[in-house]
């Protein structure tokens, strides 16, 4: 039964796509019904519900260094531009022609003066304003000043560097959003001596037959899913990424947690393990290529104990920024709903500013090792969303579990709820915020 769905009305006895149930009744915190992750109708209203409503990462600074960079990038299924104009702002705007509505940029990324329209060759400078016209004697004198510029996102806002849009002038300020989240940014940009990191070393870029709800942030697929990888960690447990894994991590009797931040904002949380092996971490970094200067230079910067702090979790705050963004491996990660069925995955090594080459070097071969298109994890990683797609499609007993550790969480003394590392803590705070935006409850 499908019933029309006016997205002003929020109500939660409203049913939308196939499964007959009101909205409300197809996520708790023990369950989620599988028309949400392969119903197209539930993922359209997600994109009006979701993705206009609340506030979505669109890039990083260090992306457009130079006046006239540009990348182009999606608000759901909204073309955007980010874009450094010509005074060295960054500008997001719609990359939509004021005339027929014809993208006006279309490759991905680049550097211009101007956008031209191939439709009708209108043109636009890197500030949006419409500065021309073809064949100008069709338009009164004057269009152009009238007609004005690019439409823009209401609201657009960044932190540290870091660039969100919102199309919901209504929608709570930036900072109120992130929230915690941003305290955990804090230990990727941090992780620098400068505080300052680039996005500069290229995108890898892959897509999954599955729906974005489905990426990450699960502590307890890793001993399952990447096992030969937790294995070859363990059997190699004093060199590179593997020092920062001993101890298995992703055993529940681990200091490592599981936590819901609130605004669908979720986290791997490794700091209390990371911190109880530094030292050991600080030697691995210590004989790296690059290594000692770099620790080096970041005690100078932060003094000993913070520097120790923000070096703890390798830049990897393994943090989910609801609903597109992740801050996992040595990467920043956008996630691009495509349909119900189809995710696009943008990943962006992160370099650090300040440091010796060597560093950025290793880090980059961190990143290609696991996440790489031939590498060891992020392959098998879409491989299960795609199973999980597939049989999500069965629909005797439609019901995804998500109740892990429902009965052991815990509110922490910052506010936020706590599992342990195989818990599901994590998905049942995406999926609060989910129904939360969808149902308006
Ligand atoms: Fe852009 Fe006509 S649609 S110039």
């Amino acid at each position: 039964m499908n019933e029309q769905v006016n997205s002003g009305e929020l109500a939660s006895a409203e049913v939308v796509g196939q499964s007959g149930l009101p909205l409300s009744e197809l996520v708790s915190d023990r369950r989620v019904h599988s028309s949400v992750y392969t119903d197209q109708a539930i993922f359209d209203l997600e994109m009006d519900r979701i993705f206009t409503k609340t506030w979505v990462y669109i890039g990083h600074e260090s992306e457009v260094p130079k006046k006239g960079d540009f990348r182009l990038r999606k608000i759901g299924r909204q073309p955007v531009i980010m874009v450094r104009d010509k005074d060295g702002k960054i500008n997001v705007m719609m990359n939509r022609c004021l005339h027929r509505g014809a993208i006006v940029a279309e490759v991905e990324a680049g550097n211009t003066k101007f956008f031209r329209c191939w439709y009708h060759g209108w043109t636009y400078d890197t500030t949006g304003k419409l500065v021309q016209v073809t064949a100008d004697e069709g338009y009164e004198p004057g269009f152009c000043e009238k007609k004005g510029g690019l439409a823009r996102p209401p609201l657009v806002d960044d932190y540290r560097g870091f660039v969100f849009a919102c199309l919901d002038e209504n929608a709570a300020p930036l900072d109120k959003h992130l929230g915690q989240a941003a305290d955990l940014l804090n230990y990727l940009i941090d992780a620098s001596p400068t505080g300052k990191i680039r996005l500069d070393a290229g995108v890898n870029k892959t897509s999954y037959r599955g729906n974005w709800k489905l990426v990450g942030m699960d502590g307890y697929h890793v001993n399952y899913v990447h096992a030969s990888v937790v294995q070859g960690w363990s059997e190699n447990s004093d060199s590179g990424i593997a020092a920062m894994h001993k101890n298995d991590p992703f055993s529940d009797e681990a200091l490592t947690r599981t936590r819901d931040l609130g605004n669908g904002h979720v986290l791997l949380d490794f700091r209390e393990h990371r911190m109880a092996a530094i030292d050991k971490y600080l030697e691995f970094l210590r004989g790296a290529p690059g290594g000692e200067k770099y620790v080096e230079d970041m005690i100078a910067a932060y003094g000993e104990e913070q520097a120790k702090k923000n070096m703890s979790l390798a830049g990897d705050p393994h943090l989910g920024v609801f609903p597109n963004l992740q801050v996992i491996g040595n990467q920043v990660r956008i996630m691009n709903p495509i349909s119900a069925g189809e995710t696009e995955v943008l990943m962006f090594p992160v370099m650090f500013e300040g440091v010796p080459d060597e560093l950025n070097t290793l880090r980059l071969r961190q990143h290609e090792s696991f996440y790489g298109p031939s590498s060891a994890g992020s392959p098998d990683d879409a491989e299960i969303f795609e199973r999980a797609q597939q049989g999500m499609r069965a629909t005797v007993n439609p019901w995804v579990d998500i109740s892990r550790g429902l009965h052991r969480e815990e509110v922490d003394a910052d506010g936020t709820i706590v599992g342990k590392i195989s818990d599901e803590t994590t998905q049942r705070g995406q999926i609060r915020a989910w129904r939360k935006l969808m149902t308006g409850g």
